[in-house]
């Protein structure tokens, strides 16, 4: 028996990093799966965002498990595109009972950090293409009415600034930080809607986690080199975490485990927001 039998899942940005590891976790507990990923370069982030190879790969490992498996290639910045592929899942699995809004990208290091495309993509990925999901999941989760659970992952710029000097006030940090606080309101709203109909609404903080977002050579040359003594510190002393640490807590999120829990934010930053 698994924790997620005969449940449906959806997860964006599931290609690769935590998406995947978090689809994975759900098809090994029984889910049905579908994965949304542009698996696409995007233009304003230096480092490769993912490919078709990636969405393919993650889609088979998915299907080892033996339950339904969808992999959708999905650029969440397009509405129209996010609608299509959720009643794509919804026709096909027969509704919905999770859904993971994950996709992300950092655009805040290298030299397009310096492009307001940086800026427009940054919230057109991860605070539009989070409130698209929401709103497109939304009537099946009403008209089913048979509770589910929500979780988007938010990051600890969703509460503190990083902007130790002017230039970390580049269009691809800003963009990135209020995403990421801007998503906590639509988290805040969707739960006080959807309450009634048992479904929840939560948000997962990680704070440092070892995908190639930021195991990079970008990442590594630019952000770290000249950021001050205890510049995103944590009080565990601990350097980015394996993806399968923030799947912990979203699986938990999203089981039964916790029924009651909604509207609420959960860090796994290893006390980073102490700080
Ligand atoms: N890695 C970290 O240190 C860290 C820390 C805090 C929060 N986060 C957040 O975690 C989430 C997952 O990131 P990750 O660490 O797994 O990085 P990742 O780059 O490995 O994965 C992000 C995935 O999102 C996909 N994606 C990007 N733009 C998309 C779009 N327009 N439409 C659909 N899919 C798109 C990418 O192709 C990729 O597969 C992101 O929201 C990120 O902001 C990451």
């Amino acid at each position: 028996m698994g924790r997620f039998d005969g449940k449906t899942a959806l997860i964006t940005g599931g290609a690769r990093g935590q998406g995947r590891s978090h689809a994975l976790r759900l098809a090994r507990e029984g889910a049905d799966v579908a994965i949304l990923d542009i698996a696409a370069q995007v233009e304003s982030v230096v480092y490769p965002t993912s490919t078709l190879e990636d969405l393919a790969a993650t889609e088979a490992e998915l299907k080892e498990f033996g339950g339904k498996v969808l992999a959708i290639q999905c650029d969440v910045r397009d509405q129209a595109q996010v609608e299509t592929a959720v009643k794509q899942v919804e026709t096909e699995f027969g509704g919905l009972d999770i859904v993971l809004a994950n996709a992300g990208v950092m655009a805040s290091y290298g030299k397009k950090k310096h492009d307001m495309a940086a800026w427009d993509d940054s919230v057109a990925i991860m605070l539009n293409g989070v409130y698209y999901l929401l709103r497109a999941v939304t009537p099946g989760f009403a008209e089913r009415n048979n509770g589910g659970a929500i979780v988007i992952t938010g990051s600890t710029s969703s509460y503190i600034g990083v902007a130790y000097k002017e230039e970390l006030l580049n269009p691809g940090q800003m963009g990135y930080g209020a995403a990421k606080s801007g998503v906590l309101s639509l988290m805040r709203n969707f739960a006080m809607a959807l309450g009634k109909y048992g479904v929840r609404v939560n948000t997962v903080i990680p704070a440092g986690v070892a995908t190639k977002m930021i195991k990079n050579e970008f990442f590594e040359a630019d952000l770290a080199d000249d950021a001050p003594g205890g510049w995103m510190a944590n009080v565990m002393n601990r350097g980015p975490v394996e993806p399968e640490e923030i799947t912990n807590a979203v699986t938990w999120l999203c089981s039964d485990e916790s029924r009651f829990v909604t509207g609420q934010s959960l860090a796994v930053d290893m006390g980073t927001l102490l700080l």
